[in-house]
């Protein structure tokens, strides 16, 4: 009989402890603790590493004695399959708030019906949902940056250099040699920045032709090893290499140093991102431009917004584009 009464103390004791982490939004009272569970893509991927350390600090700022903002932070190791498990799991675990950068942008269903069955707010991040899928439910948000607007910057760097630095069409046939690093297939990043890139560099009166490309899913051992493939093709005719991301920029570069080549002799390089070794190699003259991915800002507003999620004070600043999206502007980085 005790021995009855303990369990059914220990049942009762469980349940009130779910009551507490449990996610139901309407039972947290405003100044009760946020739990945010995150999950991205890959936990390799050098951009999305360095966003994630600037959440962290925003969230450790957030803090204060009577606000108590814990956060859980998994790496999905590319697999939606997995992403989906650690999702279930972060809403067992108690979060109030999610945070996911979808492995495959157009497969977010069952992370999507999860939150809206335990009625936990969606902030996906970095890689977009397309429109339709943004539209199951009414507590799904996007915080991100405009792609067409990097590629754009990006076209407009690299115009700006090629015009100051003539010798750098070394075939002197009016026309730029250029060869494309490209990120994921599928991603909007990938496909909208190279478009418009290459778009901006006509529209500022730069002539181009296209010898090749190379798919590197935004890796730099992958760019490396694409771009080698590619200078053993055209040696010394590429002029210009545009890379989707800095990480593959550099890994052009890696190629070209491995091989020994002289300054006269290599293209001009432009990434994409401003991660900490993308701007180190612009301070070097490796890098010959870049356009900043706004981390720092993405962050603030993946914290700022999932806090206003939870205790729901504050959303109403929020400046949404669409009532549903964020996104921070890119700036340019030149030497
Ligand atoms: C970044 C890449 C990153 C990718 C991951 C892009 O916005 O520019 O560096 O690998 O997002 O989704």
């Amino acid at each position: 009989m005790r021995k009855k009464n303990i369990i059914t103390a220990g049942i009762l004791f469980c349940m009130a402890l779910q009551g507490l982490s449990g996610c139901k939004k309407q039972d947290l009272p405003s100044q009760q603790a946020i739990y945010i569970g995150v999950t991205y893509y890959d936990q390799s991927d050098i951009f999305l590493n360095e966003l994630l350390d600037c959440f962290k600090e925003e969230i450790r700022e957030m803090e204060t004695e009577d606000k108590k903002v814990n956060v859980t932070i998994q790496g999905a190791g590319g697999s939606q399959k997995t992403q989906n498990d650690q999702v279930k799991e972060l809403i067992d675990g108690g979060c109030n708030v999610l945070c996911v950068n979808l492995v495959d942008r157009t497969d977010p269903s069952e992370i999507i019906d999860l939150a809206r069955d335990y009625d936990i707010p969606l902030i996906f991040f970095n890689r977009e949902p397309v429109a339709e899928d943004m539209q199951q439910w009414d507590n799904l948000y996007y915080v991100g940056a405009d792609a067409k607007e990097s590629g754009t910057m990006q076209g407009e760097i690299a115009a700006d250099v090629i015009k100051k630095n003539p010798q750098i069409d070394r075939n002197k046939d009016g026309k730029i040699q250029y060869v494309v690093l490209e990120g994921e297939p599928g991603h909007q990043d990938t496909i909208i920045r190279t478009e418009n890139a290459v778009e901006a560099l006509k529209e500022n009166g730069i002539e181009l032709e296209k010898l090749s490309y190379g798919l590197a899913n935004w890796n730099r051992a992958q760019a490396e090893n694409r771009m080698s493939q590619m200078i053993s093709q055209y040696q010394t005719k590429i002029e210009l290499v545009l890379a989707n991301n800095d990480e593959m920029a550099l890994g052009a570069i890696d190629a070209y140093e491995k091989l020994n080549y002289t300054e006269s002799t290599l293209p001009l390089f432009f990434g994409i991102d401003g991660t900490d070794v993308g701007l180190k190699a612009v301070r070097e003259s490796k890098l010959d431009g870049t356009v900043y991915n706004d981390k720092e800002g993405q962050a603030e507003a993946m914290a700022k917004l999932a806090e206003a999620l939870v205790t729901g004070e504050g959303i109403e600043e929020i400046p949404f584009e669409n009532q549903r999206y964020l996104y921070l502007p890119y700036a340019k980085v030149l030497e």
